[in-house]
């Protein structure tokens, strides 16, 4: 019986690659770099079966259309914006994801990067530990109790991020056009019905939405205009839904007081403009990140992609 061939091109945790290669119908690649080397992706794809990726592997149409065998792409987390869902429809390629794995991991690091742009944490740590420098007045701060926090985007992670914020006593309202107002409200949260009211009234902005063609670019000069003098604005959720050139140069300005941003419209990102602006706290897409979640997500896409294979009921999200 030919056995069913799964590559996986980036790291994904132990426990999801142990499950896989103990199928006794399964053989199973596991090279965590080779998103890096995509010639060599495009040159044994069409011996396998199914690709594991997260989000570093362009999954192209150019891939799948080389990927003759292939029946399944799984996504070791939630967003599939690398990959070509169209192509893939198309040729009948099944794409799985493993939404709920690393919603708490994303959640927590959205808190935690709320506080470090509030209160710019890693510049007064830079400049005690690198530069020796005790310097108590230039790291002044703005506390989140009694601001109002606006969450474009309430779903998993953006109702989480709501529930937490509450705790630090803030007024927390949301705008999501995909969701009904008795969500919210149970949670204590207003929804708005317009983005341009939340930009309007929030003291601090947090995105959580998918990247797709409407909410690329969300957030540009246009809408930065409309929020108030000294907003702290977070991307915790995609690159390329804030405008990376204009949330540069209104930090530069000063009408954005702080952001903090994990990702960024072209990953790996080492030059990306934002990286000059002053005010920003960046991580380098670690948002889903915990040994927790990694765990989650290597195990339900491992689950996902058997039950695919196999001809069984994959769950979407
Ligand atoms: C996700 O979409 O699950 C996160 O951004 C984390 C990742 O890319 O692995």
């Amino acid at each position: 019986m030919e056995k069913f061939k799964v590559l996986i091109t980036e790291h994904i945790a132990e426990p999801g690659i142990e499950l896989l290669k103990k199928q006794p119908d399964v053989e199973v690649t596991y090279d965590p770099e080779l998103f890096r080397n995509f010639d060599r992706i495009l040159e044994i794809i069409p011996e396998y079966h199914a690709l594991i990726t997260r989000s570093g592997t362009p999954v192209t149409e150019e891939l799948l259309e080389r990927g003759k065998k292939l029946k399944v792409v799984g996504r070791a987390g939630v967003g599939v914006d690398n990959i070509d869902l169209e192509a893939a429809s198309r040729r009948g390629i099944l794409v799985v994801n493993a939404p709920t794995g690393n919603t708490l991991a994303a959640t927590e690091h959205t808190m935690g990067m709320m506080l470090a742009a509030a209160r710019l944490i890693p510049y007064a740590h830079k400049s005690l530990k690198e530069e020796r420098k005790w310097e108590r007045k230039k790291f002044m701060g703005v506390e989140l109790a009694g601001k109002t926090l606006g969450i474009i985007g309430f779903g998993r992670i953006g109702s989480r991020v709501g529930i937490r914020a509450k705790a630090f006593d803030m007024k927390v309202i949301a705008y999501d056009p995909y969701i009904k107002k008795e969500k919210a409200e149970r949670l204590g949260v207003e929804l708005v019905d317009e983005l341009e009211e939340l930009l309007r009234r929030s003291d601090i902005i947090t995105v959580h939405t998918p990247l797709t063609e409407e909410t690329r670019n969300m957030i540009t000069k246009r809408e930065i205009e409309k929020m108030k003098d000294g907003v702290i604005l977070l991307n915790i959720a995609r690159g390329g839904i804030i405008n990376e050139k204009d949330l540069y140069e209104a930090l530069v300005s000063g009408k954005v007081r702080a952001a903090a941003v994990d990702v960024f419209s072209k990953e790996p990102s080492t030059d990306n403009i934002l990286l000059d602006a002053p005010n920003i706290v960046v991580t380098p897409h670690i948002g889903a990140n915990t040994f927790e979640s990694q765990t989650n997500v290597a195990v339900i896409i491992a689950n996902q992609v058997l039950a695919a294979l196999r001809g069984e009921e994959v769950e979407f999200a």
